[in-house]
């Protein structure tokens, strides 16, 4: 386990030539490639604070768009216009960042160095397809709400569960192992959802993990290795706002998967879009409330362990096992 944590910024395939600019933890950054790699700096020029973001890459460094300063992918100050070889010990804040797994990713870890964890997969040839999201939620409550089966029945109904025909008597075990939290489901060989049914083969069974910063793995494993892995990233922009990626990877089989891949991508956009209004709605509300502590029902099992992942709690959690029938 890795204590370097990498937060998914923007798909690598819309950072062109173009310098982007995007929100993360209450700041504005700049994200530019250069020809050592990407770049992820303030998005404020220290002289008069015009937006760097509205200039353009010029070699390794970001020009201002307003008197031409210039700035390297480490924030320092290499060029002022009509003073060469003026010192200059001005800067702008830096973050590491990289390109991984069809993401831009960045850390606060300026040493920064070793894979970024990308979604699991075994070794059958796959397909890919990512998703972006904006949601008006804190990490927990979205990653509640990615892991959460009862509210499948309600807000997804018919889409993942509550299709119609016979429940299955599914069994949950959830604990922490080392620093995340696994979820583990029985008993449910097909969800009588659409997704399930278009888009698995027979399950044997399911496995979720939640991770840090946000990251949650929800793979779905069949006899002959795994059906579907999506992956949901969640990148705080500020206090309420996330931006949210999901990721699908499914097994190729021949052509079948490029068509299940073009399923997925409508359905999951459904899915989403679904998630997004309630949580909003939910969000504004609890806002509107001065956030006080969620109120806890019977089966919120998962909750409390997705709080002590975020706190980088590291003491393992003993298994809990609820059964429900849905
Ligand atoms: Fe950026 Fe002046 S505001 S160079």
């Amino acid at each position: 386990m890795t204590n370097v944590h990498w937060h998914p910024l923007l798909r690598a395939k819309k950072l062109r030539k173009k310098p982007v600019q995007v929100m993360f933890e209450g700041e504005k950054l700049v994200v530019f490639r250069t020809k050592d790699g990407i770049a992820a700096i303030q998005d404020r020029c220290p002289h008069r604070s015009a937006s760097l973001s509205g200039g353009r890459v010029v070699g390794g460094s970001i020009e201002c768009p307003y008197h031409g300063w210039r700035f390297d992918g480490t924030g320092v100050c290499t060029h002022i216009p009509l003073a060469e070889g003026a010192p200059s010990n001005r800067r702008v804040r830096a973050w590491s960042a990289r390109e991984a797994h069809g993401l831009i990713f960045i850390t606060h870890d300026a040493q920064a160095a070793g894979d970024i964890r990308g979604p699991v997969w075994d070794d059958q040839p796959k397909v890919s397809r990512i998703l972006q999201s904006h949601a008006e939620a804190t990490v927990a409550d979205a990653v509640e709400n990615v892991l959460d089966p009862i509210h499948t029945l309600f807000v997804h109904k018919g889409i993942i569960r509550g299709g119609g025909g016979p429940t299955n008597r599914v069994t949950l075990i959830a604990g922490i192992e080392s620093g995340e939290l696994v979820l583990r489901y029985s008993g449910e060989e097909q969800s009588n959802g659409l997704l399930s049914r278009l888009l698995e083969r027979q399950r044997s069974y399911a496995i979720s993990r939640f991770y840090r910063p946000g990251v949650v793995s929800l793979e779905y494993w069949g006899k002959n290795g795994l059906n579907l892995v999506t992956t949901l990233y969640f990148t705080r922009e500020d206090d309420t706002h996330l931006r949210g990626f999901a990721v699908m990877t499914g097994p190729r089989q021949g052509g079948l998967g490029w068509l299940k891949a073009a399923l997925f991508v409508p359905l999951m956009r459904i899915v989403i879009k679904q998630d997004l209004k309630i949580m909003a709605d939910a969000t504004a509300n609890w806002d509107a409330a001065g956030r006080p502590p969620h109120a806890q029902g019977p089966l919120d099992l998962l909750y409390p362990l997705i709080q002590r992942v975020l706190d980088g709690e590291t003491g393992d959690v003993a298994a809990q096992e609820v059964t429900l029938d849905i």
